[in-house]
């Protein structure tokens, strides 16, 4: 049988790498990667394939970036080539990124069974492009696999049929616990001056925060007085840096001293950092499960989230945007008031393990193995 995975932006790559793994360890050894370039800076891209032991792509589409219509239409052209050449037995997608919606597209105009990675999550938020995404994608794919059981019961409420959702688990976590050891030996709050669990991280990247200049004002505000109390790392996201210099809001963030800026991080940098953190604020969706699966406090600044288990099990608050209730959050977390949580269930470093168990049986019933 053949798989193509498909990659395209940062939050693709750790997904896709335990499930190749765990394909080839049983016994599918016809798997080709896909890189669609929808990142392509290094440090969004290429320092994942290292650090994650991800095999360099078979093919290379070289999308970047665009509008929304662009972007996803390059995809479309170029990997709808990719599957007439390939002719794969499935195709498996993750998360749910422009490209990821590109590549099911095509492969269900094309008759190719779709795996999505990643299924059923919901923000019921449709001003957000990766809730349209997922729920395209999962309305076209063939396997939908889930992180979580609220995942089953969204697809089960949008009707979907039942033999084809599989409750696997969270394969990010799958990448964090495998690589936590050696992620926090690279010693990255040292060598950054810093003291061990005595910093906050933030990420910011999200359209809805980054591209409005009254929302990212009152974000900065918040950040301006979080970081009189403790020092806030800040790794800033291309999108991010852009807006910033657009809005004429450099000052701002340079005036703040304990505002420590770096490029983005790689996995194992990054991962270094957060596991040693105190607090972590972001508007990432990724970073709420990293968190949770840590133990480390997490505020997100959304108004929703597509990932409800880490504010009903883990150590989520979704936070909203509003200056004076990202302090109110902030301080409570800082005092040691913030709310605990656990791991949720499948979230176990195993869910790879599960979804080649789900190719598996696809492909016996399909006469494939
Ligand atoms: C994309 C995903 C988002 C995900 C995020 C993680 C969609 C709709 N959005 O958002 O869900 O959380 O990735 O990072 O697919 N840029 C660079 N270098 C790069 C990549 C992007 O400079 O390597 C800049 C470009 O100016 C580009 C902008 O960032 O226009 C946005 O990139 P894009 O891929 O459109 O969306 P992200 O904001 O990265």
């Amino acid at each position: 049988m053949k798989i193509v995975h498909v990659v395209g932006a940062r939050p693709n790559f750790m997904k896709i790498a335990p499930v190749m793994k765990a394909i080839a360890a049983a016994g599918f050894a016809q798997q080709r990667l896909v890189h669609t370039g929808q990142h392509y800076d290094a440090s969004m891209s290429d320092v994942f394939f290292d650090d994650l032991g991800l095999p360099r792509p078979d093919i290379f589409l070289g999308v970047g970036s665009g509008s929304h219509a662009e972007q996803t239409a390059k995809v479309l052209i170029g990997f709808e080539k990719v599957c007439l050449e390939e002719k794969p037995d499935l195709v498996v997608v993750a998360g749910d990124v422009n490209s990821t919606l590109a590549a099911a597209l095509v492969s269900a105009k094309l008759l190719i069974p779709v795996a999505h990675v990643e299924a059923g999550l919901r923000s019921r938020d449709l001003s957000m492009p990766e809730e349209v995404n997922r729920i395209l994608v999962d309305r076209i794919s063939d396997l939908l696999l889930t992180p979580s059981r609220d995942g089953d019961e969204n697809l089960l409420a949008e009707g979907t049929p039942p033999d084809r959702i599989h409750l696997v688990g969270n394969v990010m976590i799958d990448s964090l616990l495998s690589h936590l050891e050696t992620a926090r030996r690279l010693g990255i709050p040292e060598r950054m001056d810093l003291a061990p669990g005595n910093y906050a991280v933030l990420t910011l990247h999200r359209a809805s925060n980054v591209d409005d200049p009254m929302v990212l004002s009152g974000l900065l505000g918040a950040i301006e007085l979080i970081q009189q109390q403790l020092p806030v790392v800040f790794p800033v996201h291309p999108r991010t840096r852009k807006q910033v210099e657009a809005f004429g809001f450099d000052s701002r963030v340079q005036a703040m001293k304990n505002l420590k800026l770096c490029e983005p991080l790689g996995y194992l940098e990054f991962l270094g950092l957060t596991s040693q953190a105190k607090l972590v604020l972001t508007d990432s969706g990724g970073l709420q499960e990293e968190t949770t699966a840590l133990g480390i406090p997490c505020l997100t600044l959304r108004e929703n989230t597509e990932r409800p288990v880490t504010v009903t099990e883990g150590t989520n608050t979704v936070v909203g945007t509003d200056p004076n209730s990202i302090m109110y959050e902030a301080e409570s977390a800082l005092a040691g008031r913030g709310k605990g949580g656990r791991r949720p269930a499948l979230w176990d470093g195993r869910a790879s393990e599960r979804i080649a168990e789900v190719v598996r049986a696809f492909a016996v019933q399909r006469g494939l193995a």
